[in-house]
């Protein structure tokens, strides 16, 4: 069994690759090194560096390697640039994953996992966010990570995919120190980042309805969701029924003071943030339902808040 990597140079991308090759997969690795850099792909793994828009030479590479499935990380995932550059968007994450889908297709292989988001549920009502909801994404990148969703489902019910979405929610943390998140897009990079730089860390508004004011959010440990790419993987390639989606998160909701006090309690001392005005678009509470993937596949996260933390902290400073 061999299993195609999008993205496996990312930071997510990059612990998929690792539990993969725990399972004992062969994993060939396609990243356009974009945002992707190739230390984080282990020596023995090959990198195949092309555009997936490049359909004739993403041919090659299922052929060349003979895959049988595919876990998609590779996409544009930063929601405010997704706001600024809508079509480019569209171009990266959708453009993409048709010329991949197709590609699949022509080459017979069957199962896929596909990397979605929590983003796609938009701001939804209810305390905890479970699959069925409705969808209603409030960014171009939300919205473009629910279209690869009804991608895969179309042509997954004419060419016989066995497939399913993992909806992420905030990730975070570092498997070790080597694989930490560099990209500075989200809350804890961006603490420990400021701390480097004798900054203060900026909360983005106290004045939500939530219990201490700040918005919460559902944090989890990239490990665990490494772990459940794997066990969605392999549950592609048995025979039970598999869901067209499944939320990964912990389904439990840490505030932004909350994570920022964990950051001054790692690092022993306060990190000083400072509350400055909300942030256009964001859910004052987004918390997953993880019941169907637990109940379903098994999966049980087995990191908390203070791992993620601390991880990220130690990888940052290595
Ligand atoms: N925040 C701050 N200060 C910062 C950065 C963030 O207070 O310097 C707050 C945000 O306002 C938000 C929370 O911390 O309330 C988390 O923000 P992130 O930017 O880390 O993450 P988001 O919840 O906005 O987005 C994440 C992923 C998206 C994904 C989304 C799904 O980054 O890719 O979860 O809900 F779409």
């Amino acid at each position: 069994m061999t299993w195609l990597l999008t993205g496996g140079a990312g930071y997510i991308g990059a612990h998929v690759l690792r539990a993969l090759q725990d399972a004992g997969r062969d994993v060939v690795v396609v990243d356009d090194l974009s945002t992707g850099v190739r230390p984080r792909v282990p020596d023995g793994v090959p990198l195949v560096s092309i555009d997936l828009g490049d359909s004739a030479a993403l041919a090659q590479v299922f052929g060349d390697h003979s895959v049988t499935g595919v876990v998609h990380l590779a996409a544009k995932k930063a929601v405010g640039e997704s706001v600024e550059r809508p079509i480019w968007y569209y171009r990266q994450n959708v453009d993409r994953i048709l010329t991949l889908v197709e590609t699949m297709a022509n080459a017979g292989t069957r199962n896929m996992v596909y990397s979605s988001s929590a983003a796609v549920y938009g701001m939804p009502a209810g305390e905890q966010v479970a699959e069925d909801e409705a969808t209603a994404p409030l960014s171009p990148y939300g919205e473009t990570k629910l279209i690869g969703e009804w991608v895969v489902r179309d042509a997954a019910r004419v060419h016989g995919l066995s497939w399913t979405a993992l909806r992420y929610f905030n990730v975070a943390g570092a498997g070790s120190d080597d694989l930490g998140d560099t990209s500075a897009f989200n809350l804890i990079p961006l603490i420990f980042r400021a701390v480097a730089a004798g900054d203060r860390p900026k909360i983005f508004g106290d004045d939500y309805e939530t219990p201490d004011g700040t918005c919460v959010r559902d944090y989890i440990h990239v490990s665990d969701l490494a772990e459940a790419h794997v066990i969605a993987a392999l549950a592609t390639e048995g025979s039970s029924p598999i869901a067209r989606a499944y939320n990964v998160g912990r389904g439990v909701g840490s505030s932004v003071r909350e994570v920022v006090d964990m950051a001054s309690d790692v690092i022993g001392r306060d990190v000083n943030a400072e509350v400055v005005p909300r942030r256009a678009g964001d859910p004052a509470y987004l918390v997953a339902s993880a019941e169907r993937i637990r109940d379903e596949l098994g999966w049980q996260p087995t990191r908390d808040l203070r791992d993620m933390v601390a991880s990220a902290y130690s990888a940052s400073t290595a």
